[in-house]
């Protein structure tokens, strides 16, 4: 097969005659479109062996299986896919069957055939991984046209999809590095996934146990990584061609733990229950693990998908019981813990602390509550890049910005295991006097509200 073209990066450039700066202002997208993005729908990871993806998922963190996709005599020539689903999170794992290039004789549509070539590059560039943040729509045509119009590129324009259970209308961007949004809007369809996906039933007797389920409710949020200094160009297209908004909590964003840092701005739908953080390295002592992510995945990509639970002393205690290794924290982290408690005014706290520290769990506070959270310490795939944040809401709305120290460390020890906490590769500071060790902590909020009045 020769080398593929590369595919070109979207157009995130400033759209002239456009209001579109993300950072505080609304999105120049009309309210009644912005209000058409509903939530999540799926995530599509392009995989080797789709089998086998599911069945960790199923075995190891509880899914169960909802749908297939395989070959038949007129369809699915080029891909095979498994389908899984805990409380409203669905996970599409998708492989290709055959080699992308055309043969005479083989029975395959165009349609078919360039979804193969998609999924076969994707894996050649990035390995296993999520690539279609996939959103449940109220108006995919209205949206793909003004996402055109605004410098996306397009990848399917809206087609309905028909089978016995009704119909939907996709359409598919693209958005960072080799990453899509598929746009699904449901006409009428009462199937288990979508057109022409046959329901199947879990075959994996763990999950038979109903005593012990892992309690998921749907996807919190999706962080995507980006190379250096590229954060805010991916803001400013998620605001002028999706119509999204910049979502603010009280977290510190700009994070430096001894030697590796990040910046973050979190991009959300207007209903804000698609909420897409983008992340970049900073300058720190060593590589941050942003840049960590990007090398291995040899550019931009989704980093984690936090999986949002009612339980999760619950969920932690399960999936450890199946053979899930999660980070581990300090125990000084709960000596200050039990302090910070003793502090926090807010909604009282319903779990055990006692369960907390035994499932190394992360707490944050703010004035409207807590949030728990705690990140799987394996990868997806067997590259460093993508993995899962296991996270439960009482009131807090942020991402655990007073964790961010706690869970960076914990990373850092796994990319010093791995030989990769040595020196960053980025550009030298713009803004060298405020990039010194431990100074730049919310300093670029100030710079970001300097640059929106240049804008
Ligand atoms: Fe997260």
């Amino acid at each position: 097969m020769s080398a593929p073209a590369p595919i070109p990066p979207a157009d995130i450039t400033y759209m002239p005659g456009t209001t579109s700066n993300p950072f505080g202002y609304v999105a120049p997208m009309p309210k009644h479109l912005r209000e058409s993005y509903l939530n999540f729908f799926s995530a599509r990871f392009a995989c080797a062996n789709a089998k086998a993806m599911a069945h960790y998922h199923e075995s190891m963190m509880g899914f169960r299986a909802l749908a297939r996709r395989e070959m038949e005599k007129d369809r699915n020539r080029g891909l095979c896919a498994e389908v899984v689903q805990n409380g409203k999170i669905t996970l599409e794992f998708v492989a290709p069957v055959m080699p992308a290039h055309r043969e005479e004789g083989l029975k395959i549509s165009d349609e078919e055939y360039e979804d193969l070539e998609s999924v076969s590059l994707f894996l050649q560039r990035h390995g296993e991984g999520v690539m279609d943040v996939v959103f449940e729509v109220k108006k995919c045509k209205e949206l793909y046209d003004w996402a055109i119009a605004h410098g996306a590129h397009s990848v399917a324009e809206p087609a309905l999809r028909t089978d016995v259970y009704g119909s939907v209308l996709a359409a598919t961007i693209r958005t960072y590095g080799d990453v899509l949004h598929t746009l699904v809007e449901r006409i009428d369809y009462s199937g288990c996934y979508l057109p022409w996906y046959k329901p199947v039933e879990t075959v994996v007797p763990i999950n038979s146990d109903l005593s012990h389920t892992v309690p998921f409710v749907k996807i919190d949020h999706c962080v995507g990584n980006q190379d250096w200094n590229q954060m805010e160009g991916v803001c400013k297209f998620y605001a002028r061609a999706l119509g999204f908004h910049q979502y603010f909590t009280d977290d510190d964003y700009n994070v430096t733990t001894e030697y590796s840092a990040l910046e973050t701005t979190v991009m959300a739908s207007e209903n804000e229950k698609i909420k897409m953080p983008i992340t970049m390295p900073a300058i720190g002592k060593r590589m941050s693990q942003v840049e960590e992510f990007v090398r291995y995945n040899n550019g931009p990509g989704v980093q984690h998908l936090a999986l949002l639970t009612e339980d999760i002393v619950a969920a932690v205690t399960e999936m450890r019981r199946r053979g899930v290794q999660f980070i581990e924290v300090s125990p000084q982290y709960y000596v200050d813990l039990r302090d910070r408690v003793r502090d926090y005014h807010g909604p009282p706290i319903m779990e055990n602390l006692d369960d907390i520290e035994a499932l190394n769990l992360l707490v944050d506070f703010n004035k409207d509550g807590y949030l728990l959270q705690t990140f799987v310490k394996d990868h997806i795939s067997s590259r460093p890049t993508a993995f899962y944040e296991i996270i439960q809401r009482r009131g807090a709305q942020g991402f655990g910005g007073g964790n961010f120290r706690a869970l960076f460390e914990s990373i850092e020890r796994e990319q010093a295991r791995r030989g990769n906490l040595h020196p960053h590769s980025g550009p030298q500071s713009q803004y060298p006097e405020e990039e010194k060790e431990g100074e730049n902590r919310g300093r670029r909020r100030e710079r970001t509200a300097h640059a929106a009045k240049q804008d």
